[in-house]
């Protein structure tokens, strides 16, 4: 499978968004990825339901939706309603994850499971066969523009072998510091989806980065 290309919004010009997903959308992008925080699993507050909404009117790819909050089986339904194609539920904010992603999956959207670079992979052992996507956070959350933590590159072989040793149908994406440099490297060690904000946004052609990261 090619690798798939999800730009972060959580870098857009929130004054333009509409502009930036329609950027987006005459991308090679396959997804457009919007990051929830709550001000209190991370220390940042970004966006909610409103915006959401709003991105979605004008989405013509999926919204990979990644909560960065607490006790997320609150708002499950609402992040559907408001135009969720994929969500991903950090692994540390989840005390029943199990109901929680199968709660996803009934709502008829895709569910991933984030973990800090602090998590082991070997902990979603048991989770793989409930899931779509395994989202490995390659930054601490809360903030754009953070530096790679090169560690990942170990999580990621080391569940890229889980996954095909179980034969689980679970996409790997990485998440923080991804530019043009290392998306090789990432696709190579296993890595299905890239995530790309401030690489995307802060670039002189936000169209053409983007075509950078899905073709090397
Ligand atoms: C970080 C977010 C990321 C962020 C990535 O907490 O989960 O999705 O937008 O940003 P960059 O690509 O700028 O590191
Ligand atoms: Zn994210």
């Amino acid at each position: 499978m090619d690798h798939l290309v999800s730009p972060s919004l959580l870098s857009a010009d929130f004054g333009n968004l509409a502009r930036d997903v329609m950027l987006i959308n005459d991308s090679v992008a396959d997804w457009i990825h919007c990051d929830i925080m709550d001000g209190l699993f991370v220390p940042n507050i970004s966006f909610g339901f409103p915006v959401v909404k709003a991105v979605k009117k004008v989405a013509r790819k999926p919204l990979d939706v990644h909560l960065m909050i607490i006790d997320p089986d609150r708002y499950l339904s609402r992040w559907k309603d408001a135009g969720a194609d994929i969500l991903t539920v950090q692994y540390e904010a989840c005390t029943h994850l199990n109901r929680t992603v199968n709660e996803i999956r009934n709502l008829g959207m895709k569910a991933g499971v984030a973990v800090n670079p602090h998590t082991p992979v070997s902990l979603l052992q048991n989770i793989l066969p409930y899931i779509d996507m395994v989202l490995i956070m390659t930054v601490n959350p809360g903030f754009g523009g953070q530096s790679f933590i090169p560690e990942s590159y170990r999580k990621i072989s080391e569940l890229r072998k889980m996954i095909d040793v179980g034969k689980h149908d679970v996409l790997i994406q990485v998440d923080g510091g991804v530019d043009t440099r290392n998306a090789n490297e990432l696709v190579e060690t296993g890595v299905d989806v890239l995530v790309a904000g401030n690489t995307v946004f802060s670039s002189e052609d936000p169209v053409e980065t983007i075509l950078k990261l899905k073709h090397f």
